[in-house]
């Protein structure tokens, strides 16, 4: 079994965190109409999925910790399959809630533990362009779920289909993760070595596992030795890792994205576009842009680095809901529905090039060794939670002060996102994560950003 293979069934996890979060816009003008549903439970329908996200989010490192990554992601999977099947069936409003509340539990576990486990197997080499991969795998499940919704969009039941079809990507993550090893770092770390042996040949062949194997004692040993107090988290440099972590991970919500990911065809309507159709045709054409410029992000990341590409992608970012808003504020004819459909996309390409990918590669990065998984835990429940609180505001927001004054304020968090970026975030293109670790610090953290970047 090579690398390879395992990185394609254990991405199945990112490939259904985003399948089942993007599924929901195609879905949700027909499950409005069958069951009659408010602005706020049509948010609620979105929100459950989010809640249990972030419940999922927060347990999962310490569950996978004690039984290892491989059963958790496995018991994902069977939830993932589980969620599915009770939205397809639900016979009531809700059933459909509970069943999109499993699935968030999945989506929550999977948003850590893909990552997680694909990077403790990955050959050290390769560990960076891992983390990308998920991203690519989050941006393919979204578009492959707008192409699904469009495909089925012709029948009002369409929507059962639309998310009973999760079920079919987890049963073979399932499947697949009952036929692969547990990672080594993990098996070694239960002091089961020769199953971490086995494990290190399965994923690169005999070659060099007598070494790895000691590198991982190494490793074990230097952790081991010193595990961080609390107090740790919200001191000196960990403490400014937290606020650049918890604040990329707010912002990467507030600003808005998800209402065009989980919302973009409710938009579209309000746009002007003349049918349900075109406007989930439109979507997917956005999910397009977010597969292909999260593939531009990648080439550039390592060369034009992560502070340019954020920072590049949230002027675009502010520029784009700027337009938008002008949109909607003149108001709705044919020209300006498309208009408003252009920015959306451009809108959606910006963020692909920027805060999409740069925040998930800066929380695996920041944080040093010693709070690694806790930091990163807090980031991606903050990620979640933010998730939440927009999402279930967002319909309402479009209610009360209309959709012109809605985008402006996600402009508005934009521009303070911007302020963020160019005071705090750090460059950490081509450091290793020691020096990372190393300079970012304490006092100097106020002129970080600008230092790093030089
Ligand atoms: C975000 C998700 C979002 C997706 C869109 C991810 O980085 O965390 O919330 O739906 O990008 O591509």
């Amino acid at each position: 079994m090579s690398f390879r293979k395992i990185a394609a069934t254990a991405s199945l996890g990112g490939l259904l965190f985003g399948y089942d979060t993007g599924v929901i816009s195609g879905a949700l003008p027909f499950i409005k109409d069958q069951y009659s549903l408010s602005p706020t439970d049509q948010g609620l329908v979105v929100s459950i999925a989010l809640a249990g996200a972030a419940v999922g989010a927060g347990f999962a490192g310490g569950i996978a910790d004690s039984l290892g990554r491989r059963r958790v992601i496995i018991t994902a999977a069977a939830l993932f399959v589980a969620g599915a099947l009770i939205c397809a069936l639900a016979p009531s409003y809700w059933i459909l809630l509970a069943g999109r509340l499993v699935l968030g539990l999945a989506i929550g576990v999977a948003s850590m533990l893909t990552p997680l486990y694909l990077s403790e197997m990955a050959p050290a080499d390769k560990r960076g362009a891992v983390v990308s991969l998920n991203q690519m795998c989050i941006t393919s499940g979204i578009l492959g779920s707008y192409i699904v919704d469009y495909l089925l969009s012709g029948s009002g039941t369409g929507w059962r289909w639309m998310l009973g079809l999760g079920a079919v990507p987890g049963l073979v993550l399932g499947i697949g993760m009952i036929f692969l090893p547990d990672s080594p770092r993990w098996l070694a770390g239960q002091g089961e070595m020769n199953a971490a042996r086995d494990a290190l040949n399965r994923i690169n062949g005999p070659k060099g596992v007598d070494t790895q194997l000691h590198e991982l004692r190494t490793d074990l040993k230097r952790e081991n030795g010193r595990v961080a107090p609390w107090s740790e988290m919200f001191s000196g440099k960990v403490k400014y890792a937290l606020i650049v972590g918890v604040g990329l991970a707010i912002f990467q919500q507030i600003t808005g994205i998800n209402t065009v990911i989980y919302f973009a065809p409710t938009i579209f309507n309000a746009a002007g576009l003349p049918s349900t159709s075109a406007s989930i045709l439109a979507t997917a054409g956005v999910g397009v842009v977010n597969v292909v410029m999260t593939y531009v992000a990648l080439r550039l990341i390592d060369r034009a680095g992560r502070r340019s590409l954020l920072i590049v992608g949230l002027i675009g970012m502010a520029v784009t809901l700027a337009i938008l808003s002008a949109g909607f504020f003149i108001g709705n004819s044919g020209a300006l529905a498309w208009i408003t459909t252009l920015s959306v996309a451009a809108y959606v390409g910006f963020f692909a090039i920027g805060l999409g990918p740069v925040f998930w590669l800066l929380i695996s990065e920041i944080f040093p060794l010693a709070v690694r998984g806790r930091g990163m835990s807090m980031a991606t429940v903050a990620n979640w939670v933010a998730n939440l609180v927009v999402s279930q505001v967002f319909l309402v927001l479009i209610d009360g002060i209309g959709s012109a004054s809605t985008f402006l304020l996600f402009g508005v968090l934009t521009v303070a996102a911007l302020l963020f970026t160019l005071r705090l975030v750090p460059e950490t293109k081509g450091r290793s994560l020691e020096e990372i670790e190393a300079d970012l610090g304490g006092e100097e953290h106020a002129h970080g950003g600008a230092r790093a970047s030089a």
